[in-house]
């Protein structure tokens, strides 16, 4: 018998009953009614029947080396991990709008023109659109080959006569499995088809690629549901009104996590940015204060990245604490160490930090460059010219090392940086043309830098 159960469109949470917030992810009106879907123990054991025996192996059998294959758009493959792995399954989610089937029509072009069998599928964009948008990316003569279609049986029998080699799903929540009695976009329907579609890919060998909306309101499921399924899953965000478009993998089986892409968005297409430090810096004013030089690592890649404080006097009894790019949490941490470990308070004060260019860091190292950007803003004292800074701070106040501290300064130095404020454990040394001033603890950083604090 069927069963109904309440899943979250957000998480894919089970629950018992409805409610106006779903427990595990704490989104609001995301809960909904879903038929058919047992969380249950499974009535029936497996019984008597004795299955077939499965083939065991051992750790060291060998295989062939993973064979990938390129699409040429460097940015993309880097995501990857240095390539399509064939026989693989792609989440790519992001906002709407953001620029994913834009994307997504380019590597398709890509792969093609490579002589890869290329399909893209729509369930959005009717082919003439599709057609449009390819025409005024210049990419008419790629063999790609179309087709708009929602229903996932005639698209599966479809790629089993064509066989391609590379097949995107423009978007998993218009795709419909007649054998699931719900409507396109719920929990049920985007698990479905995912499902079907990447043990379809697995057996036939072909690598797929799902677009999944991010959804706010919780009235279609999110791409989250199905992220356990596929092999890699890669975000595509920027910030809207900001041209620059950054891809991210937060998971990946076949090569490291974390890793970026960086792309710009132009009135023909996505433009790869080869090297990200140039552009994030390019729009940097005269040295002002608040305003500081982050030398960061994003995957396998050192990036320079600009971050912006502001701190002005609050007419509000709770003053705002405004971040982006940046994990408010850890804003708050590095005010309370600069408060009471080193006298430095900003009760009273607005405080409002940003990363630039639309980027969102989640490193640790970040710290040391947050710490001296609110500094800097509070004193209204821009740092000495040509810094960049970085290191994790404890909530003792010391600076605790980082890794790959070499790979920051020799990016650094590659952009015409002379000077680098770092932890003290850090390996690397002065040279006659970088001078790296290393220091233990955040307060020492506030006198020698700053000096006398202002009250
Ligand atoms: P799109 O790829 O349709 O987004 P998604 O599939 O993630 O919903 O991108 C839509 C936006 O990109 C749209 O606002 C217009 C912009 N755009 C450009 O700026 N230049 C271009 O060449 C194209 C094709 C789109
Ligand atoms: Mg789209």
């Amino acid at each position: 018998m069927a069963k109904t159960t309440f899943t979250c469109n957000a998480c894919g949470a089970s629950h018992k009953k409805w409610a106006g917030k779903c427990e595990a992810c704490g989104a609001w009106n995301t809960i909904v009614e879903e038929a058919g879907l047992s969380t249950g123990p499974a009535k029936k054991s497996l019984g008597a029947a004795k299955g077939r025996r499965v083939e065991l192996s051992s750790l060291s059998s060998h295989d062939l080396p993973l064979k990938r294959v390129v699409s040429g758009l460097e940015e993309f493959d880097r995501v990857l991990g240095g390539g399509l792995v064939p026989a693989s399954a792609i989440l790519v989610g992001g906002d709407p709008g953001i620029g994913k089937s834009t994307l997504l029509l380019q590597v398709a072009a890509a792969f093609a023109r490579r002589g890869v069998k290329s399909i893209y599928i729509s369930g959005e964009e009717a082919t003439s659109q599709i057609r449009m948008r390819a025409k005024r990316l210049g990419l008419s003569d790629a063999p790609v080959l179309l087709a708009a279609e929602t229903n996932l049986r005639d698209i599966l029998t479809t790629l089993d006569a064509e066989r391609p080699e590379f097949v995107i799903i423009d978007s998993i929540q218009t795709m419909w499995a007649d054998h699931v009695d719900s409507a396109p976009g719920s929990v049920s329907q985007v698990r479905a088809t995912a499902h079907e579609l990447t043990a379809f890919a697995k057996r036939r060998g072909i690598s797929v690629v799902l677009v999944g909306h991010v959804t706010k309101e919780g009235q279609i499921a999110g791409p989250r549901v199905i992220e356990h399924m596929v092999d890699t899953v890669i975000y595509f965000e920027g910030e809207r009104g900001h041209q620059f478009r950054i891809l991210r993998a937060v998971k990946n089986r076949f090569g490291p996590a974390d890793e970026i892409g960086v792309f710009e968005m132009t009135g023909a297409g996505l433009e790869q940015v080869t090297n990200p430090s140039a552009l994030f810096l390019s729009e940097r004013d005269a040295p002002a204060s608040g305003s500081v030089v982050f030398a960061g690592i994003e995957g396998t890649r050192p990036v320079l990245v600009e971050i912006q404080a502001l701190v002005a006097q609050s007419p509000l009894a709770t003053p705002r604490r405004n971040v982006v790019g940046w994990d408010s949490g850890r804003l708050s941490m590095i005010l309370a160490v600069l408060e009471a470990r080193c006298g430095v308070g900003f009760a009273g004060m607005d405080v409002y930090l940003n990363i630039a260019g639309g980027m969102r860091i989640s490193e640790p190292a970040a710290d040391l460059a947050v710490a001296a950007a609110l500094m800097s803003a509070r004193q209204d004292q821009p740092l000495p010219v040509d810094t960049v800074v970085f290191g994790e701070i404890s909530l003792s106040g010391a600076l605790r090392p980082i890794s790959q501290a070499d790979a920051r300064l020799k990016e650094a130095q590659k952009l015409g940086f002379s000077n680098a404020i770092a932890p003290q454990s850090i390996k690397a040394v002065s040279s006659a043309n970088f001078a790296i001033n290393k220091l233990s603890d955040l307060g020492d950083f506030i006198v020698e830098v700053f000096g006398e604090v202002k009250a």
